[in-house]
């Protein structure tokens, strides 16, 4: 891998995109390498991934635009369809994946940030949809997910005026869950917006990760699935889902330490099992 890197801290994986010469845009072996990494991530052992970008400038800074420039029309959708074949992988991966968003998000980027399940940013976070100021439309989801977010008049605006937006519209709009900014640690050192943010996504993934893990990608799948369809077809979604939760391990051990009132039980199962 020359642009991604991954680690594991316990339960929860880290993926940094890191291709800071060109802020991590994402040109196709950016894409292939992301697909390969979401694949090979071992999810006996995995139950909450965080997505992020090296450096404190750029999360994403867009799909590449010296890849992008000499494209022809077949060539184009192509690359449409890559970068939408993977970002559409990872909404679907079964585990939730947190972006942490630190500094640009723009174009790619920003639609790469609306596949993830959770939005967090650090307050030099930039967010926007430029296509139209380059001669193309969105071309990995944004026409579609940024509407599906923050609702169609802002989507709408957002991407025909091509005007970027700071963290703290982003959080208005609810295009991100929350924002960090540079604090001081107990010693008097100074810690940085992005530090703080990668803290809080892993906490956020260590915290996803303590709880039953066949509940929680089946709430994932349930909500995923439920938001394409009407109501009474969803609510059936949920019903078979919440279904397959009984008899786990997971339900028997979570519903029986309730029952019992036994904390130091409770204590000894969390982490849940799988099976
Ligand atoms: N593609 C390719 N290279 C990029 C890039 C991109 N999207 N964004 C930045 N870079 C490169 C720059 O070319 C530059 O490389 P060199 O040092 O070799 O010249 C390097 O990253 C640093 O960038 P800047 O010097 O421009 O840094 P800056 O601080 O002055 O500006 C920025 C930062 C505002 C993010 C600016 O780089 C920028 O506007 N980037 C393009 C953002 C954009 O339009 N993204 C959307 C792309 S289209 C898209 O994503 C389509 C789609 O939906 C699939």
């Amino acid at each position: 891998m020359e642009f991604i890197t991954y680690e594991q801290e316990g339960f929860v994986g880290v993926i940094t995109i890191n291709r800071p010469k060109a802020l991590n845009a994402l040109n196709s072996q950016v894409l292939e390498e992301l697909e390969t990494t979401f694949k090979a991530v071992d999810l006996d052992t995995t139950r909450a991934l965080v997505l992020t970008g090296a450096g404190e400038k750029s999360f994403v800074a867009g799909a590449d635009i010296g890849e992008m420039s000499t494209l022809t029309k077949a060539e184009g959708e192509a690359f449409g369809k890559k970068g939408n074949d993977v970002f559409r992988m990872i909404e679907t991966f079964p585990i939730p994946v947190i972006a942490a968003i630190n500094g640009f998000a723009l174009g790619g980027g920003c639609e790469i940030s609306m596949s993830c399940d959770i939005r967090l940013c650090s307050d030099n976070a930039v967010f926007g949809q430029p296509e139209v100021g380059l001669g193309i439309t969105p071309g990995f989801g944004g026409t579609q997910r940024l509407a599906r977010l923050v609702g169609e008049g802002m989507a709408k605006q957002m991407i025909y005026t091509a005007r970027n937006i700071k963290a703290d519209e982003a959080y208005r709009i609810g295009l991100v869950n929350a924002v960090y900014s540079a604090s001081t640690d107990e010693a008097g050192n100074e810690v940085s917006a992005q530090a703080n943010l990668l803290a809080a996504a892993k906490k956020m993934a260590a915290g996803i990760a303590m709880n039953a893990p066949i509940a929680v990608r089946n709430c994932k799948k349930a909500i995923n699935e439920g938001m394409q369809v009407d109501m009474d077809k969803a609510i059936v979604i949920e019903e078979k889902l919440f279904g397959d939760c009984f008899e786990t391990a997971d339900q028997q051990a979570g519903m029986g330490n309730f029952l019992e009132k036994d904390k130091e039980k409770k204590l000894k199962v969390v982490p849940f099992q799988n099976k």
